[in-house]
């Protein structure tokens, strides 16, 4: 029971990764509140500033903030048009920043953010455009909350997921002629050679948000299969010089 007595805000809380996470850190203790546009009690628009406050209102104090919603895009700098690139930029990053700067004041010594960013807060997809501009922006962001909160006790981390089989990626997958091989090409991406499960990353979300991660913070924290390992990617690996010699072993 790591977070008994501790209050737990998680947004993006009703689907996949944030799903998991709210169930995991409610069955360790915390109080959990949900902040999402869908499920049972859809609570909070994060593109809302009124509704960020208005939700907060109650609420006296906050342990932990696990911000997993999110969008996914597609498009290039040429393709994308501006009502995909704001909204992507509306809930990915600008929804972070106002939970953020509603939030901080409220974090008691001990706090947690973590902020739910992506591989591509480190690299990037093609056609991905406004999406991995927000989630580079994330870490941008994360990395400023740990510095200028860092005398106050509180960390913030951005938790960097490879593919992980959530709504959002068999949507993603969906978009193309063929899910299911899209779905296996996901899973290639990783050395551990699968997709990742929502629970694998509530239990890094949870983790984060632990004392046992007490001198962790600013970093891009990544649970990601190993997948940004390789040099070049797999499809180097299984073709280029790693294959030099290998009848060898
Ligand atoms: N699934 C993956 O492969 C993967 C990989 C890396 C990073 N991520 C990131 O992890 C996070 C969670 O992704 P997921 O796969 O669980 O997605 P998901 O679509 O299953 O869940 C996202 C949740 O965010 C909520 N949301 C969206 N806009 C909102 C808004 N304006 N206000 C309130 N809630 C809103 C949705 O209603 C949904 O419940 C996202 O930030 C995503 O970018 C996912």
């Amino acid at each position: 029971m790591r977070f008994s007595g501790k209050t737990a805000i998680v947004t993006g809380g009703a689907s996949g990764i944030g799903k998991a996470t709210a169930e995991l850190l409610a069955s360790e203790g915390a109080q959990v509140l949900v902040w999402d546009l869908q499920g049972e009690l859809p609570s909070v628009d994060l593109t809302d500033e009124n509704s960020i406050r208005k939700a907060l209102i109650p609420v006296e104090r906050v342990d932990i903030l696990v911000y997993s919603a999110g969008v996914q895009t597609y498009g290039t700098a040429v393709s994308t048009p501006d009502e995909v690139w704001q909204r992507t930029l509306e809930v990915n990053l600008n929804g972070a920043f106002r939970v953020c700067r509603a939030v901080l004041p409220k974090m008691p010594p001990g706090g947690a953010i973590t902020l739910v960013g992506s591989v591509q807060s480190v690299a990037a997809v093609a056609n991905s455009c406004a999406y991995v501009t927000s989630k580079h922006a994330l870490l941008g962001l994360t990395r400023s909350i740990a510095l200028d909160y860092a005398a106050a006790g509180i960390r913030c981390n951005c938790l960097c997921p490879g593919a992980i089989d959530t709504p959002m990626l068999r949507w993603s997958a969906s978009l193309t002629p063929d899910p299911e091989a899209t779905l296996a090409a996901c899973a290639r991406v990783h050395p551990l050679n699968r997709l990742g499960k929502a629970d694998e990353i509530a239990r890094a979300a949870a983790f984060l948000s632990s004392d046992d991660a007490s001198f962790i913070t600013g970093t891009a924290f990544m649970a990601d299969g190993g997948a940004m390992v390789p040099v070049g990617g797999a499809a180097f690996q299984d073709s280029g010089t790693a294959q030099a010699g290998k009848g060898n072993q």
